[in-house]
């Protein structure tokens, strides 16, 4: 069944909802043959596949050069990919161009963006624009340096509140879902209680209306697991041996063997002719 952002919305204290992000074509093909309702096309690429610190490098170039990648194969899951920073932050005409272009070019069907009351102006021009938006809120990985390091948001009562108050102050603007990163369970809950819309945990705990995961960390492949995430699979030590066999297969003339050669009729007669 194909996923909108309308089944999204209405999937709400009805059906919990599953993403996972996917960087690439092969990886897209897996989860297009799963249950999983959405695929995000995340600016955690810059961390995972590029090798980055932090998302903070990742351009618009980049995200469409993945998100081309994973829109080849991804049918059945809605297909949501992140504005990476500098893409939404300088002028309303800018975020609206740059969306436009991961719909247009990219082939996404909606697209995310971090941020509360502030980006309420963008997200409005975007949903004026027919491009649906994906809030993001907490443990924002873009504001990395003024939160001082990946640290759990909304400790106090403060910080709480004003989630709790961008929460509606972008429901309000127009997105159609949230992901809740980094923050107490019992806040997250709170606040997907407080909404319409549904909620998409990560480090939030269980009250969100979905999960998502980072796949490399899903999959026990990646180089930093953050404490939230659960390896649904632990592959790393499975890829060494695969490494570890094949290349002692190599060294000792085991591979390839005959059945993984063309046979092609006198060839032993063509090689042994030609000068
Ligand atoms: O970039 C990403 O992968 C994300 C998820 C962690 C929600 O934003």
């Amino acid at each position: 069944m194909k996923n909108t952002v309308t089944s999204f919305m209405a999937a709400k204290g009805k059906e919990k909802l599953s993403m996972v992000t996917a960087y690439d074509y092969s990886t897209a093909r897996m989860v297009q043959e799963s249950p999983v309702n959405a695929i995000l096309v995340g600016d955690s690429l810059g961390m995972v596949m590029l090798g980055y610190e932090n998302t903070l490098a990742v351009t618009l170039e980049d995200m469409l050069h993945h998100c081309k990648a994973v829109a080849r194969a991804c049918r059945d899951p809605l297909l949501v990919c992140d504005l990476p920073f500098l893409s939404y932050h300088i002028s309303v005409e800018d975020s609206v161009r740059n969306a436009g272009r991961l719909l247009a070019e990219g082939g996404c069907e909606a697209v995310k963006l971090e941020g509360g009351v502030e980006f309420c102006q963008e997200i409005r021009s975007l949903t004026r624009a027919s491009i649906p938006v994906m809030g993001h809120l907490g443990l924002t990985p873009q504001s990395i340096h003024a939160f001082g390091g990946f640290k759990v948001q909304g400790k106090s009562i403060a910080a709480a509140q004003k989630l709790l108050d961008d929460a509606r102050a972008i429901q309000d603007a127009g997105v159609f879902s949230i992901v809740l990163e980094g923050i107490p369970q019992a806040l997250a809950r709170r606040i997907s209680s407080e909404l319409a819309v549904p909620t998409i945990g990560i480090g939030a705990g269980a009250g969100c209306d979905g999960q998502v995961l980072v796949w490399h960390d899903m999959m026990g492949i990646s180089a930093r697991k953050p404490k939230f995430a659960r390896c649904f699979a632990e592959l790393a030590p499975t890829f060494q041996e695969a490494l570890r066999n094949f290349d002692a297969a190599v060294k000792s003339g085991e591979f390839p063997s005959s059945e993984y050669c063309y046979q092609v009729e006198q060839e032993e007669e063509i090689a042994a002719r030609i000068k």
